[in-house]
C-alpha cells in the first residue's frame, strides 16, 4: 500500500515538473517584479459587489500599479491611530451611556438667541465618510465642526482620518462636557497623540476664530439665513481651497469667494435612506485680511 502511495507521487512530481519546465521555456522568468507586471496582459479587478472580472490590457495594470501606490502614501499619511482599532466599535462603546439631546432650558434659550435651533440630530458615520473621502483630506488639513454637540464628527475625523488637528466648537455646556468625557477615555487608551491635536471649545461659534480651518462642517438645518450669512462673511477671510460643508445651502455664497463643488444627499440620524441636503462649497476667491488701524 505505501508502496503504491510512493509510486504515484513519484508520478505526479515528474508530471508537474515537466509541465513547469514547458510553461517557463516559452514564457521566461521576468528578472524584476516590475518587469512581470509590464508584461502581464491579464488583470483580475474586484468589483463593489466582490465578483472577480476579467480585464486585459497593459494600461489597465500600469493603472492598477498608481492606484496601489496612492493607496499606500494615502495610508501612510494616516499616523496616529492603530490600523488595529476597530474605530466604529470604539465610538459605539464610548458613546453607549451618552445622550445629547435633552439640554438645559437656559442652554436652549442662549442657542436659540444666537440664530441655532435647540433641535438636535447627527450626521451617520459613513456620511462623514464619503464627505472626507470626496474632498480627499490629508495630512495637512484641520477640521472645525461647528456646533459639534456631543463631538462624535470631530472624534470621527481624528481616528478614521490624517488630519493634523480637529476642533470642534459646541455652545451647550452639556453637550460640550459628553464630548471631554470621550476625549478623556481616547487619552486613557493612549489614542491621542499630542503631534495631533484634538480640541473642543465651549463658545459661540460666530465668535470664535477658525485657525488654520481648511475643512468645516455645520449640520446647519435648522441655522437662521442671518446667521449663515454672518458665518459666510468669516469663512470668506480664510485660506483659499477652504472646504466648507453645510448641511443648508449657504445664501448668497458667491458673493463670499464660496463656489459650490457638490450637491447631494445622504443619510442622517433623522433621515430615512433618502438621506438630507449636503452642500460643499470650495473657497476660491477670499478677501483680503483687513488691515489693523495703527
Ligand atoms: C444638529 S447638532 C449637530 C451635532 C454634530 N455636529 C453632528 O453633526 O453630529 C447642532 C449643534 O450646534 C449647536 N449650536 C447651535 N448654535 C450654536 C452656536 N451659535 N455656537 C455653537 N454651537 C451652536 C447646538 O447646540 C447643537 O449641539
Amino acid at each position: 500500500m505505501q508502496l503504491r502511495v510512493s509510486v504515484f507521487s513519484s508520478i505526479a512530481t515528474l508530471l508537474a515538473l515537466s509541465v513547469l519546465i514547458c510553461v517557463h521555456a516559452s514564457n521566461p522568468m521576468p528578472a524584476t517584479r516590475e518587469e512581470w507586471e509590464e508584461s502581464t496582459t491579464t488583470t483580475y479587478e474586484i468589483t463593489p459587489a466582490t465578483k472577480t472580472k476579467k480585464t486585459s490590457s497593459t494600461t489597465k495594470t500600469k493603472k492598477n500599479k498608481k492606484e496601489k501606490v496612492k493607496k499606500e502614501k494615502k495610508q501612510k499619511a494616516k499616523k496616529g491611530v492603530p490600523a488595529a482599532v476597530d474605530t466604529r466599535q470604539l465610538m459605539a462603546d464610548m458613546y453607549q451611556h451618552i445622550n445629547a439631546f435633552g439640554i438645559p432650558e437656559h442652554e436652549t434659550k442662549l442657542i436659540e438667541e444666537r440664530g441655532g435651533a435647540p433641535t438636535y440630530g447627527e450626521i451617520k458615520p459613513e456620511s462623514l465618510a464619503t464627505i472626507f473621502n470626496d474632498i480627499g483630506v490629508t495630512n495637512k488639513d484641520v477640521f472645525y465642526d461647528l456646533g459639534s454637540g456631543s463631538g462624535k464628527t470631530v472624534i470621527q475625523a481624528y481616528l478614521e482620518f490624517p488630519f493634523k488637528k480637529v476642533v470642534g466648537v459646541e455652545l451647550s455646556e452639556k453637550r460640550y462636557n459628553y464630548a471631554l468625557e470621550v476625549l478623556q477615555v481616547l487619552r486613557q487608551r493612549d489614542l491621542v497623540d499630542p503631534a495631533r491635536p484634538i480640541e473642543f471649545i465651549l463658545g459661540d461659534f460666530a465668535e470664535v476664530p477658525f485657525d488654520g480651518a481648511t475643512v468645516i462642517y455645520m449640520c446647519s438645518t435648522c441655522y437662521s439665513n442671518e446667521l449663515m450669512e454672518k458665518l459666510a462673511e468669516k469663512f470668506s477671510h480664510l485660506k483659499k481651497g477652504l472646504h466648507v460643508v453645510s448641511l443648508k445651502q449657504i445664501p448668497n455664497h458667491a458673493s463670499y469667494g464660496l463656489e459650490l463643488v457638490k450637491e447631494y444627499r445622504l443619510p442622517m440620524t433623522w433621515s430615512g435612506p433618502e438621506g438630507s441636503p449636503v452642500s460643499i462649497y470650495k473657497l476660491t476667491k477670499p478677501k483680503k485680511a483687513k488691515k489693523k488701524r495703527a
